[in-house]
């Protein structure tokens, strides 16, 4: 029976998901694929810390060339995270004829024109199912399930700390803080959360959710982007009256030949599809033209669901491998029908406004004057109760404007 040797670079949680699914798979895997898959090497800098998998300690090493470097090994793993050395060790594997599969969506947000472009050029492979929604075949589903398709927007809730915050604020009615450091004490955020919270990481998936569907690498600092660090628990309970509920979206939308993309908390109406994803669960909502709309939910992270996309890469790769196969990444070529990249004063959006206002006669007049002044169209306006003694929070939805308020 055929064998092909993987090696895998990181082992934390996601690498040890990988050898456990690896190892406790094996019979399942031949089964379908009729190939041995062995993990012939395992790098990490710490190779003391325990881990829940046993594996031999023959196969750990410091160095990550022991890897790059093996003739014997066709697919590197690399799950290390981080800017560099990983891309230093991809460039490198990829000069040495092997094919890559990474879970590092910071790295391919970042640097993915350069990586595809060298490992096209050398008629290798980077697979990265893992880098978005984890466990869910977002990746897989945009290439191949919806291949004929032409698409007009992609948007989804692709940050699980992010979308557990906002669920703790909405049903525990408590503070942005309160709810992060209950997210922090159930595991489910960073003990340094900015990229989860302030949309960072959101954007990194959407690099490759645009690349995917519209065949464009958009840059980071192209994306508007903005976290959830400001939203506080009286917002999610007016939204909330005016039938919404609050997410934070990534969102890439073409029109015409033109194509937006942003990241930040919006207003979904309650009854869309995505306003009942919570906690730590993503969901991509896709609108094709052939297929229709479609959502993708499951468990954005874990170790299981992560580990469980990258052994599908590694499975996938091995069947190339096989077969003498070379399918480069899809969108290999920009997609020449999009001539601009909106910026955010070209957006055109609803938005939800709230003012602490002195209570007097005339206040609210002013502030629909100053808004008129501004060609701002309000479509409704809602005073609260009082919260302090002569203040009251005003609340405001406005009609599209195009800007940012
Ligand atoms: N920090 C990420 C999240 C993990 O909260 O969704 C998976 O990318």
């Amino acid at each position: 029976m055929k064998k092909i040797n993987i090696g895998i670079i990181g082992f934390g949680n996601i690498g040890a998901g990988v050898a456990k699914i690896i190892n406790s798979r094996k019979s399942l895997l031949v089964d379908k694929i009729e190939t041995e898959i062995l993990i012939k090497k395992i790098c990490d800098k710490d190779l003391t810390r325990k881990r829940d998998v046993a594996v031999d300690k023959n196969l750990l090493t410091n160095d990550a060339y022991e890897i790059i470097n093996d003739p014997g090994i066709d697919i590197v793993v690399e799950l290390m995270g981080g800017i560099n050395p990983a891309k230093e060790f991809i460039l490198a594997a990829l000069k040495k004829g092997k094919h890559v599969v990474t879970a590092n969506k910071a790295l391919l947000a970042e640097h993915g024109n350069e990586l595809f472009r060298e490992a096209n050029e050398r008629g290798k492979n980077i697979y990265f199912e893992a880098s978005v929604g984890a466990g869910i075949p977002i990746i897989k589903s945009i290439k191949e399930g919806l291949v004929a398709n032409k698409f007009n927007s992609i948007f989804g809730i692709v940050n699980g700390t992010s979308n557990y915050v906002l669920t703790q604020m909405s049903k525990e009615n408590c503070s942005f803080n309160n709810a992060l450091s209950d997210a922090k004490l159930k595991g489910f955020a960073e003990k340094d959360p900015t990229f989860d919270i302030q949309g960072i990481d959101s954007a990194h998936k959407l690099v490759l959710l645009t690349y995917l569907t519209f065949g464009k690498f958009v840059n980071l600092k192209d994306i508007f982007i903005e976290g959830i660090s400001q939203i506080s628990a009286a917002d999610i309970a007016y939204a909330k009256d005016l039938g919404y509920t609050i997410k934070l979206l990534a969102i890439a939308k073409k029109e015409v030949d033109e194509l937006e993309v942003r990241v930040h908390p919006t207003l979904l109406p309650s009854e869309h599809l995505l306003a009942s994803v919570d906690g730590v669960f993503n969901a991509i909502y896709v609108s094709s033209d052939l297929a229709g709309d479609l959502m993708f939910y499951g468990p954005g992270a874990g170790q299981l669901p992560a580990a469980s996309a990258v052994v599908s890469d590694i499975v996938d790769l091995v069947q190339d491998i096989k077969a003498g196969l070379f399918r480069p990444t899809l969108n290999s070529k920009e997609d020449s029908s999009i001539k601009n990249l909106r910026k955010i004063e070209e957006f055109e959006n609803k938005y939800y406004i709230r003012i602490t206002a002195v209570d007097k006669p005339g206040v609210l007049a002013k502030i629909s004057g100053i808004l008129a002044k501004f060609g701002i169209s309000i479509a409704s306006v809602n005073q609260k109760k009082k919260v302090k003694s002569h203040v009251v929070p005003v609340v405001m939805v406005t009609h599209e404007v195009k800007g940012e308020l």
